[in-house]
């Protein structure tokens, strides 16, 4: 028989549970809050059995020495760790695409241009399917499969569903995918079709398309796969580890996470809370959240209730991943923002459209809701909540090429309509103009090429 080292907590009420006293939409049956996955023995007050507490000097051995393993589950940065993982009954059933692995990039031009000496981007779009969602699926997907539902669904903004699809896809499941009606980048909508999903798109924005999930979820069975599903949420832990391994086990001060249903910054904090507990590091690093002005559910509720509830808004922003009113999972990052003293901050669209330019300049790129990263981060560093000397960590959710639209819009100045650029200084007008470098239509001849070069150069 297997050990069961894990359980399901009830944030709201803490009611303790294997998978009882919880709806079909991971809600608690009292109270009504989301669950997380628990280890009590790898917590030294958490009453259990610890001798399965893991040992954290041998884990790190063993995590670099499987980076040189063939073997599938130690190809995938999301099951090097299977050890801070131990939920699967199977764990080499695991549906995996090799995601995680992802690179923590130097971003010097930026750094100088916020003044700060150390600040580095973790590409999750880098991941297979192009988003940070991979590796909360690769886990919570496995959990449906060995739960043999014949469904998995989710709502989303066009990433969950584009994850959800393709590891649908690999495992043999069917795969239903609800996304609003023309708010899902391109690039993300045609994932969800490619890998084979059941694609409806709803007349309804995204806090719609939650709504009828949930109801169906109740009647069938099928296995929802939203944020939150607490198995997500252990899969997204460990861009966490990975950061820590990547900087020697050194944790950053800073680590900045753009705000949509408000899972992913959760999850690091979870991630960074049980390796400190487990000895792998020696303290937490502070976690922000930014989110888009007209998105801003989180930034309302921290700054008009302190955190302690939180008001839906009728959410609009072009960087549609994170066009969410009505976050579920807020009181789990508001705890994520205490606990790491996290600031939460919004940003304009126009502040949005210019860092993202600016990632992209560094050769990296993003898709706009990673964007809102670095011009949170700018904005932290005007207010002084920021030293030179610390080191930053912005999480890149999304690819650059999951929503080409919106950066040939920007460059090609169509995207910012007349009212957003005459809302801007003058210094910020040129800053836009400066950024856009927009395809440029020439006669065939190299003397054209040449010419534009020259032109170029000249500035
Ligand atoms: N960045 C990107 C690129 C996203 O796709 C999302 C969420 C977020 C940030 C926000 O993360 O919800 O955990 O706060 N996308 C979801 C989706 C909602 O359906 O793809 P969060």
């Amino acid at each position: 028989m297997t050990i069961r080292l894990h359980q399901l907590r009830c944030i709201g009420c803490g009611i303790v549970t294997s998978g009882e006293g919880m709806s079909a939409a991971f809600r608690c049956l009292q109270c009504k809050e989301l669950f997380e996955v628990i280890y009590p023995s790898w917590f030294l007050d958490g009453g259990g059995d610890h001798s399965q507490r893991p040992n954290a000097p041998a884990l790190r051995a063993l995590w670099a020495e499987r980076k040189l393993s063939t073997e599938m589950l130690d190809q995938s940065g999301v099951w090097r760790f299977r050890e801070l993982l131990p939920f699967l009954d199977e764990p080499k059933q695991a549906v995996t695409l090799r995601e995680g692995n992802t690179p923590l990039y130097e971003l010097p031009r930026c750094a100088r241009q916020v003044g700060l000496d150390r600040l580095y981007a973790k590409h999750q779009g880098m991941n297979p399917t192009g988003s940070f969602k991979d590796t909360g699926m690769t886990a919570a997907l496995s959990v449906a499969r060995e739960k043999n539902f014949p469904w998995v669904a989710c709502a989303s903004t066009g990433n969950t569903s584009a994850a959800m699809a393709a590891y649908a896809a690999r495992a043999g499941m069917r795969a239903l995918v609800l996304i609003p009606e023309g708010k899902v980048a391109w690039g993300k909508l045609a994932q969800s079709v490619d890998y084979g999903a059941l694609t409806c798109q709803l007349k309804t924005d995204f806090d719609g398309c939650v709504r009828v999930l949930a109801e169906i979820v109740e009647r069938e069975p099928v296995y929802l796969l939203n944020s939150v599903n607490p198995y997500r949420l252990e899969g997204q832990k460990t861009p966490a580890i990975e950061i820590a391994e990547q900087m020697e086990w050194q944790v950053p001060d800073h680590i900045i996470v753009p705000g949509g249903n408000l899972a992913n910054g959760a999850a690091l904090g979870k991630g960074f809370r049980e390796m400190y507990a487990l000895g792998l590091t020696s303290r937490l690093p502070r976690i922000s959240v930014i989110q888009a002005q007209g998105a801003n559910p989180l930034y309302t509720s921290m700054m008009q209730f302190n955190g302690e509830r939180m008001e839906p808004v009728q959410a609009d922003t072009r960087a549609s991943a994170i066009r969410i009113g009505n976050p579920a999972s807020w009181r789990k990052t508001v705890h994520t923002l205490q606990e790491t003293h996290g600031f939460c901050e919004q940003v304009s669209e126009q502040e949005i459209a210019m860092a993202k330019a600016e990632i992209g300049a560094e050769g990296i790129g993003c898709e706009p809701a990673s964007a809102v990263t670095f011009a949170g981060l700018k904005k932290l560093c005007v207010q002084g909540k920021v030293r030179r000397d610390e080191s930053v960590v912005l999480i890149l959710t999304g690819n650059t090429l999951k929503d080409s639209e919106y950066t040939i819009d920007f460059h090609r100045g169509t995207l910012l309509k007349d009212a957003e650029m005459a809302a801007l200084s003058a210094k910020e007008k040129d800053t836009v103009h400066r950024l856009a470098r927009p395809p440029v239509l020439l006669e065939s001849t190299p003397e054209a090429v040449l010419r534009q070069m020259e032109t170029t150069v000249r500035g």
